[in-house]
């Protein structure tokens, strides 16, 4: 392994820290590493894996103004990059506005989102709640060759090399980037057409807003979704014809809102909607459906069948977990990070067009969450997730559960005790022949050695266990989400120079 370290940020935090989401598997890194010809600790690195597994993860620097939320961290992305039976490996910071202003005050200036915006020491910021740091924490895709981090409470797009993860600049998409609002993680790629899909929200009305950007790196489309009020989106989901929004009964109180607090509360007694919007069309086209009261953090996908719209997401029995009184402030704010007290499994819906009606069933009995597919199926058929299972209580993947939705089957790889994973993406072959015909990608956080891996399985043979265990060279912290983008989708990729690629990313 060829290592060197090409960065270090400025830590205030202490030394003695004793945060639960700063230490342990959540200990953030301040090192960033460039690390070429990764170790091979067991298997061997696959000849047709070809392209970046890319990883958001939250690493605080400074001490919070109050309350440390781990989702409060600044974004840094690792990347994995396979490429002829080799792999490389960078961590970077993603310099958002925020960061860079922090990096030079040396200690926090926006309140994180267990507290009151107004605690915030600047007036500016971002977000739907305002004056909050835009951390880029979240979410990562790659669109137009481009890594585009986002963040879930809204936010810029910074645009990264996604082979040097050097922050270049901001999407613009040619001017007309929505900066009053931001945009919300999980934004939308769509392979077969090469555009992405995005939505913003707000505690103004119309409280959403949809947009398309195309392939050539322009706004092609962007419309109001009108909500009844102020709504806490956190996904979308999409087919090959229609963008499908959500109005779920969690929401901030508006009294509270109206008072400058943000208390996000369950209303059980209120239905579920989803809005189905033709993908270009605007809000006189939206069909809204009723469905369950719950929330539903992440959809793994949605397809047309005939004349219903199917679309699979994580359920939430339990979207406001009992308060546990007495036990503190951090066991009150978790509560909302575990799948076992959310009640998270894996649901479909069956909107129908002709007829306007809904059809609930439940795909799982497993808490899972965080689920990936094949990214050649999105917005198409497909028959298989790639789940995670969470440690109890904890925000932390402890195994991977393969669903199969043809069967109804799902088998799971147990990660070892103390071994935590990341969000699994799934890499087709090159020259792929099946859904399931590639590898499931995930880095570990391995706290019985005090190191990282990143782990590389057969996606058929997933209980099979890893086919190459790669060595990272620091130990990595938890974090949220995770993308594949194959080498045919990266500019400068067979040039084997990352410093030319970062040239022709086109921005
Ligand atoms: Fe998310």
């Amino acid at each position: 392994m060829d290592v060197e370290v090409v960065g270090r940020a400025l830590s205030t935090l202490p030394e003695d820290d004793d945060h639960p989401y700063r230490t342990g598997p959540w200990r953030p890194q301040t090192t960033e590493w460039r690390a070429d010809d990764l170790e091979v600790v067991e298997g061997e690195i696959p000849a047709d894996l070809d392209g970046v597994y890319l990883r958001n993860t939250e690493n605080p620097v400074h001490p919070a103004i109050r309350l440390y939320h781990p989702f409060d961290g600044d974004g840094m992305i690792h990347v994995v990059g396979f490429r002829d039976g080799k792999a490389f490996y960078r961590n970077r910071f993603v310099r958002t506005d925020g960061f860079l202003a922090e990096q030079e005050a040396g200690e926090s200036l926006w309140a994180g989102i267990a507290d009151r915006p107004a605690l915030s020491k600047r007036q500016d910021g971002w977000g739907a709640r305002t004056r909050m740091k835009d951390a880029a924490s979240t979410d990562i895709v790659v669109h137009n060759g481009a890594a585009l981090p986002s963040f879930w409470q809204c936010g810029d797009l910074y645009k990264l090399d996604p082979l040097t993860l050097d922050t270049i600049g901001k999407a613009t998409w040619g001017g007309g980037f929505p900066s009053d609002w931001g945009v919300s993680a999980h934004t939308k790629t769509d392979d077969h057409t090469g555009e992405l899909m995005f939505f913003s929200y707000a505690t103004e009305a119309p409280y959403l807003r949809y947009g398309v950007v195309d392939d050539k790196d322009a706004l092609a489309h962007f419309v109001d979704v009108p909500l009844p009020g102020p709504r806490l989106p956190h996904d979308m989901a999409f087919t090959e014809n229609y963008a499908i929004f959500n109005d779920f009964p969690l929401f901030w109180e508006p009294e509270l809102l109206a008072q400058g607090k943000y208390a996000s509360r369950f209303h059980p007694d209120m239905p579920s909607r989803f809005g189905v919007m033709p993908r270009r069309g605007d809000s006189s086209q939206i069909r809204w459906f009723e469905a369950d009261p719950t929330y539903v953090l992440h959809f793994a996908n949605a397809y047309e069948d005939g004349d219903e719209i199917v679309i699979d997401g994580f359920f939430q029995g339990c979207p406001e977990p009992p308060d546990p009184r007495g036990e503190g402030v951090y066991q009150r704010m978790f509560r909302f990070l575990a799948l076992e007290r959310m009640q998270t499994h894996l649901h479909r819906w069956r909107l129908n067009l002709a007829t306007g009606q809904v059809k609930e069933e439940r795909l799982s009995e497993r808490y899972t969450e965080f689920g990936m597919i094949n990214p050649g199926h999105g917005g198409r058929p497909y028959r298989y997730t790639y789940a995670a299972t969470q440690r109890p209580g904890w925000f932390l993947f402890d195994g991977i559960v393969r669903h199969d939705l043809h069967t109804g089957t799902e088998e799971r790889y147990a990660l070892d005790e103390g071994v935590y994973g990341s969000e699994t993406a799934m890499a087709p072959r090159v020259g792929s022949t099946g859904e399931d015909d590639g590898y499931l990608i995930t880095l570990t956080t391995d706290m019985n050695t005090d190191r990282s891996e990143c782990l590389v399985f057969d996606a058929a043979r997933l209980t099979d266990g890893p086919v190459a265990r790669l060595r990272l060279p620091e130990r990595i912290s938890s974090g949220t989400h995770s993308t594949w983008a194959p080498g045919s989708a990266l500019r400068g990729w067979r040039d084997g120079d990352a410093a030319e690629a970062a040239g022709t990313i086109g921005l």
